[in-house]
């Protein structure tokens, strides 16, 4: 598999971005992931959130498979967790192409694909024809239609639709390229998509005994200090059992090289770690530990997601790196991990998770 990627980039580099994604979704369908070398995971990096068993710490993010067309396949690259979507009840075009941008010299990228999926009624059929034996816990990230009139409804339509097919839901208020979105940050609006979310997911349960899955808010990484206040005072008020910090942002840092900079859209990758970071930080302070964190934004090596880990972070994600880096990326960083978790004498992933906020 590295061998096929050192052939394989260079090729997919020269097709325009969105192409070049249509093809590794393609190939990944028809089963190149079983030619990956067998992913081991060290011992040490099997991790418990929610209740649910993680071999790995390291998801690969949403956005990357909107259409729940290769979970499985993600998971046999040997990533710990895969999020699908966003997922909205209606399909949608998204934005007008070009809406999605190399930054080859920054190792980042700019989207404004502007929530292009093919709907709920299509997830529902993917999920419900997945195979209940996963390798690893597949969570849902839900939005609204750009068009909607009631967008904070989306949230509860997509929650009580696939109640029963998500090991996790993430309620995505943080996207910069639908219109209002991130307005739904705000405490008001937030409590509002979060209870509504909650009532759907329990009045789409049919098996009330099992525990619920757990709702997230993923968070943009371009909040305030005060707008960090708020959010974690809704998500104990309400009861969020999870964030993941953070989305894409819509700020520019200095110092980016590449002509393709000054497009407009979320920009992700390496030049997000700094920031996603401390955002991260701020949170699990903000949130005095109790809430889990989902780190991602700029990861691209197992020290990255090491310093995520010990900012607060149970579990990472990434997606930028693996473009730049193919899929031998996943097993690099894990490998990493461990070693970096055992030689600061850590037994788990759980004993390092804010290990920063102390001293
Ligand atoms: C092409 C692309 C599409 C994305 N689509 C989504 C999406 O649909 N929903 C979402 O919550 N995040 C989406 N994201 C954001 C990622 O999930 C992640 O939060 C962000 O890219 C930061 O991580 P990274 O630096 O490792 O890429 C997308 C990112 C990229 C690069």
């Amino acid at each position: 598999m590295t061998g096929l990627y050192n052939i394989a980039r260079p090729l997919l580099f020269a097709l325009a971005p969105e192409a070049s994604h249509s093809l590794t979704i393609r190939a990944l369908k028809m089963g190149l992931s079983r030619f990956a070398p067998a992913s081991r995971n060290p011992e040490i990096l099997s991790t418990s959130v929610w209740g649910l068993p993680f071999s790995n710490p390291v998801g690969i993010a949403a956005g990357f498979d909107k259409n729940v067309e290769v979970p499985r396949a993600l998971l046999r690259l040997g990533f710990g967790f895969a999020e699908v979507g966003t997922i909205t009840p209606l399909p949608q075009p998204g934005n007008p192409s070009p809406r999605l941008f190399r930054l080859v010299e920054d190792q980042a990228i700019i989207n404004r694909l502007g929530f292009n999926n093919r709907g709920l009624e299509a997830a529902a059929v993917r999920l419900e024809a997945l195979n209940r034996h996963r390798r690893g816990p597949i969570g849902v990230n839900v939005g609204a239609n750009r068009d909607s009139s009631d967008p904070i409804a989306d949230y509860a339509t997509v929650i009580r639709r696939l109640a029963n097919l998500a090991d996790y839901f993430v309620i995505n208020v943080s996207s910069p390229n639908t219109p209002g979105l991130r307005d739904l940050q705000t405490a008001s609006q937030l409590i509002q998509v979060v209870e509504l979310a909650k009532g759907a997911l329990a009045g789409g349960r049919s098996n009330r005994d099992d525990p619920p899955p757990p709702i997230l808010v993923k968070v943009a990484p371009d909040l305030e200090e005060e707008e960090r206040e708020q959010i974690a005072r809704v998500a104990s008020e309400v009861g969020i059992d999870g964030l993941i910090v953070a989305n894409t942002t819509v700020w520019r840092p200095q110092g980016l090289e590449s002509p393709n900079r000054n497009e407009s859209g979320g920009l992700s990758g390496a030049p997000l770690f700094d920031l996603s970071t401390q955002v991260l930080f701020d949170l699990y302070r903000l949130t005095e530990g109790r809430i889990p964190i989902i780190g991602v934004g700029g990861i691209s090596s197992g020290k990255d997601a090491y310093k995520k880990i010990r900012a607060g972070a149970s579990l990472v994600q990434l997606y930028t790196a693996l473009i730049f880096e193919g899929p031998r990326l996943v097993g690099r960083i894990n490998e990493d991990l461990a070693a970096l978790l055992s030689a600061d004498g850590f037994g788990s992933v759980a004993e390092a998770v804010g290990a920063d906020h102390n001293g």
